[in-house]
């Protein structure tokens, strides 16, 4: 077996976000249904968590099924959410043993009764973890986090709970699914595709995007490093003249 590389990240990196994607693709190259890719990705998440802890990341954000991912056929979303469910199921365990929290952004109401049951029995196990949070992007919409955000603010002004002067961008996030969680530093796509396909629109304001060719299925701690190497050689700015 080849000798793990070692690499040391000295910039902050709090949370990291991934859109997990080429599944289909992955699956297609080898002549196997698209489901197959997906199987395949939730193979790879252990490794990816692992190395989230081995870097100190507090939270780790994972793009798993979009609010426009419904307009795919009913059998790949059957298979998707069987995969998320084994998921929620089997690896609990595992989750509990690295200290991970998880977290859910998105309206689990709309999932298959099976599928959401397992998600809050999965929030409730590991709801005392503190080592990392994995915040698992389910019926996720960037929009739609906003839009919900902005009602429940507004539910609130009309109940006279909150003023117009105490609405700032910190009480706004905090109505976020993602309320809790730092500001993401890094965003990584998957699969060479460049566009954020309405994920955490708000959350990603001020994050590096890395863009790699790897294709999910195929995305390990190596490639993850490649990653974090490009993002080690930013000069995030954030608006002013210095070089951090
Ligand atoms: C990402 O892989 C997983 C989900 C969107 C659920 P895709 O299924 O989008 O794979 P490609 O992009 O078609 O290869
Ligand atoms: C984004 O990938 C959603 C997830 C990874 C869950 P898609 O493959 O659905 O996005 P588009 O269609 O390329 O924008
Ligand atoms: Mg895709």
């Amino acid at each position: 077996m080849s000798k793990k590389e070692t690499f040391t990240l000295t910039k902050k990196l709090d949370h990291v976000a991934f859109i997990m994607d080429g599944n289909g693709r992955w699956a297609k190259l080898r002549g196997l249904p698209r489901y197959l890719g997906h199987r395949e990705a939730m193979n790879r998440l252990e490794e990816i968590f692992e190395a989230c802890r081995e870097f100190n990341i507090k939270a780790a954000s994972f793009y798993a099924f979009s609010t426009e991912n419904w307009n795919r056929p009913q059998d790949e979303i059957d298979h998707l959410m069987d995969y998320l469910e084994e998921f929620f199921t089997k690896k609990i365990d595992y989750l509990c043993s690295i200290g991970a929290r998880l977290q859910i952004s998105g309206d689990i109401n709309r999932l298959r009764p099976s599928t959401k049951q397992t998600c809050i029995e999965a929030l409730e196990r590991t709801k005392d973890n503190q080592n990392i949070v994995i915040n698992v992007c389910l019926n996720y919409g960037g929009r739609d986090d906003i839009v919900r955000a902005c009602k429940a603010i507004a539910q609130e002004y009309a109940d006279k709970k909150v003023s117009l002067d105490d609405i700032t961008e910190n009480y706004f996030a905090d109505h976020l699914y993602t309320h809790g969680l730092p500001d993401i530093d890094l965003m990584i796509r998957t699969s060479g595709e460049q566009r954020l396909s309405n994920y955490l629109l708000w959350q990603n304001a001020y994050s590096e995007f890395v863009f790699t060719p790897v294709k999910w299925p195929d995305f390990n701690r190596k490639a993850f490093i490649d990653c974090l190497k490009e993002f080690e050689g930013r000069k995030r700015r954030y608006g002013g003249l210095k070089n951090e």
